[in-house]
């Protein structure tokens, strides 16, 4: 069968937490570490979509560097996987111009997220962020992604590309472009407060500790989890007793997903402790998945220099394969 070519981009952002780590950065590391020989992955930056939302310039830089940094800090490996900045490579600019001539209004006008991040004030949003869908089509299809990981909110935008492509390949020529499939995430992974099991961990959380962040100390992180939000109850045999149990799922959920076993197994091996016995468990596997990371991440820190390299030869090696798909689609248009 055919080979796998994984195309994937993160936007940057600052102050990443365990729900950032746990929902999206770790699955690059795991896609890149379960290729098989002939398959490839091609990670990045997502730096130009970032700016269809106000940005303040120094914050983005930074972030992207910092994102960089998190990123290779967590096991993404350059040697493995392409990995690079999306501005860097201008043909992801240029394939985006080519497609917005081929994608249609009216699909556009159909894209529930942009309706979403443009709120009320519709008028006043920039260009940008409606025709972002199809910037993320440039994105994979320069790469002939075979397969997009997607989490629900980004189906329809990967169903968007598949019709570009499509009608891309039908007017100009039917072999410029492969069709990407989507990779459905596997209950991904999605860490709730730890002060309120009915929120999500975010950045944007004005308390501290609501969230495990990457660059948390030891100290740091066994106190959060000591006065994280739990019941009286003790552990459940099986997931039905976390019913109504939003923030003791939370727990046990890390648990479960740091340590790579199924939540009934932790159930099994916790049922009738309370949560005073379990936390401290908690505490030491979040400190062992954590630490390494953390320490890491600080390295880079102190060598910004190494991470400009990185990304620059990273970026070298995409625009060789971009450069490749975004010549055969210029001529196919006549240009
Ligand atoms: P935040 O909510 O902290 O601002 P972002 O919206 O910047 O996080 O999300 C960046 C990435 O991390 C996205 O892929 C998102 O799905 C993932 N992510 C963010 N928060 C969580 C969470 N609490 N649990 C799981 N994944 C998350
Ligand atoms: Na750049």
């Amino acid at each position: 069968s055919k080979n796998k070519r994984i195309v994937s981009g993160i936007q940057p952002t600052g102050n990443l937490h365990l729900g950032n780590y746990l929902g999206a950065i770790r699955n690059w590391v795991v896609m890149q570490n379960e290729m098989k020989d002939g398959d490839s992955c091609v990670f990045f930056l997502a730096d130009l979509h970032a700016i269809t939302m106000p940005q303040a310039p120094d914050e983005l830089a930074e972030n992207i560097r910092n994102m960089a940094a998190t990123l290779l800090a967590s096991g993404v490996n350059p040697e493995r996987a392409v990995f690079f900045a999306q501005s860097d490579v201008a043909a992801h600019s240029e394939m985006a111009w080519l497609l917005n001539c081929v994608a249609r209004i009216g699909w556009l006008n159909r894209m529930t997220q942009f309706k979403e991040k443009s709120g009320k004030n519709r008028e006043g949003a920039s260009v940008g962020l409606y025709t972002y869908p199809v910037l993320q089509a440039a994105d994979v299809m320069l790469y002939q992604a075979t397969h997009v990981p997607v989490g629900e909110d980004q189906k329809q935008h990967l169903e968007l590309a598949r019709d570009i492509a499509t009608k891309f390949n039908n007017d100009y020529d039917d072999k410029i472009f492969t069709l990407p499939e989507p990779i459905i995430q596997k209950t991904a992974a999605r860490v709730m407060s730890l002060r309120n099991g009915s929120s999500k961990m975010s950045k944007s959380d004005p308390s501290d500790l609501s969230r495990i962040n990457l660059t948390d100390s030891n100290d740091d992180i066994a106190q959060k989890i000591r006065k994280a939000k739990t019941d009286p109850d003790p552990i459940p045999e099986n997931e039905e007793g976390l019913a109504d149990r939003p923030e003791a799922k939370n727990l046990l959920g890390i648990y479960s997903a740091l340590k790579g076993e199924a939540l009934g197994d932790v159930l099994q091996q916790f049922a009738g402790q309370g949560f005073g016995q379990f936390k401290p468990a908690l505490a030491d596997l979040v400190v062992e998945s954590i630490a390494p990371i953390r320490d890491k991440l600080s390295s880079f820190k102190n060598d910004p220099a190494e991470i400009d390299r990185i990304l620059s030869q990273g970026a070298e090696k995409a625009a060789v394969i971009a450069e490749k798909t975004l010549d055969k689609a210029y001529r196919s248009m006549g240009l």
